[in-house]
């Protein structure tokens, strides 16, 4: 990758564009079948520029609980989009919500001062969930629930890649209908920096001003681009990621850790303790972060089977093993089954 970044053929990308970054974000289209695309730094910032494109003010936006939008992007749906979060619960299984409850949620009948709900997000996998896939048919159903309600649909698919490979299809069978789509290239993929939103040719033209606008345009941004290029060559390789996730998860549940079995790449330990856990984990050389109140571990492009056994290694039994002298008297140390609910000590 560092290679492809060196050797990068560039031009002036706020100018008249750099031709990496063209190739890449004309490859990312025709993956995500949009009919045109734009390179941006950030997911997040992806993410706003398709909400300002959307939103005005005086308007809501549906999104399930603990979308990144609502809750990872500082409120900027709201203060720079002008769109008013409404959070819908996980009704249709963890991080997707039933074409009902958008039916419902979209009704937006009321007097003239209500807000008016004119906008779903959506996101697959759902990352506070713990990486949610959902299928084609769950995202065709919500669509046309969306379709039927006058509301536009945008896709924050920072880890659409996961969900396409975990479930076998490609990723355009994912973004069926919506009106704009992001994708991150480092989630898992291993690019220093660097997300792709896609849409109609007119929403990117538009999103190239608000790219602008918000500072994200830059200039030999081939460099940047050739990174995400090498990145969409890994793909297929996540399913690794998966498996490692899923090795990771049954050793940490044989060791008596309340972990969710994973569907992508991320794995939940429910703790009763999430800081001191943390400060466990970090203590004995296994980086963890806190996400949905429990404990989130990541698999990616740089995390090896040696490295699972390695953490699990670390990690231990949920019970920490009896101390051999000196100490108070040893506790009988859990290497099976999982932990009764509620006494998950760590
Ligand atoms: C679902 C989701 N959307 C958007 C983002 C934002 O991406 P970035 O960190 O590149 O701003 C993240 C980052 O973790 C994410 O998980």
């Amino acid at each position: 990758m560092r290679t492809a970044m060196a050797e990068a053929e560039v031009g002036d990308d706020v100018l008249d564009r750099d031709p990496t970054m063209r190739a890449l974000e004309e490859r990312v289209a025709g993956l995500l079948g949009a009919a045109d695309a734009l390179w941006t730094p950030s997911g997040s910032m992806a993410n706003l520029i398709a909400l300002m494109s959307h939103l005005r003010r005086g308007d809501t936006f549906l999104a399930p609980v603990g979308s990144h939008v609502l809750d990872a992007e500082l409120g900027t749906a709201a203060w720079l989009a002008g769109g008013m979060p409404r959070p819908l619960e996980h009704d249709a299984g963890p991080g997707k919500v039933s074409p009902d409850a958008v039916r419902r949620a979209a009704g937006s009948s009321g007097p003239y001062y209500t807000l008016r709900a004119t906008l779903l997000c959506l996101e697959n996998t759902h990352n506070a969930a713990g990486g949610t896939v959902t299928a084609p048919d769950e995202h065709a159903a919500v669509m046309a629930a969306a379709r039927r309600a006058k509301l536009r649909v945008h896709l924050d698919g920072a880890r659409l890649w996961h969900a396409a490979v975990a479930q076998g299809v490609p990723p355009a069978a994912l973004t069926v209908g919506a009106d704009t789509v992001q994708v991150c290239l480092s989630k898992g993929l291993g690019a220093p920096v660097g997300s792709v939103v896609a849409g109609s040719t007119e929403f990117v033209e538009e999103a190239r001003r608000l790219r602008k606008m918000l500072g994200g345009g830059v200039r030999q941004g081939g460099v940047l681009a050739a990174a995400g290029l090498v990145a969409l060559d890994r793909i297929d390789r996540l399913a690794e990621d998966h498996a490692r996730a899923t090795t990771l998860a049954t050793g940490l549940q044989e060791r008596g850790w309340r972990a969710a079995t994973p569907q992508t790449n991320i794995v939940l330990i429910a703790v009763a303790d999430l800081e001191g856990t943390l400060r466990r984990f970090e203590e004995s050389g296994v980086r963890a972060s806190a996400m949905s109140g429990q404990v989130r571990l990541m698999t990616h492009a740089d995390v090896g089977d040696a490295d699972i056994a390695t953490a699990l290694d670390r990690i231990g039994p949920i019970e920490p093993p009896p101390r051999s002298n000196g100490g108070p008297a040893p506790r009988p140390v859990r290497t099976s089954g999982r932990a009764p609910a509620g006494q998950a000590g760590q």
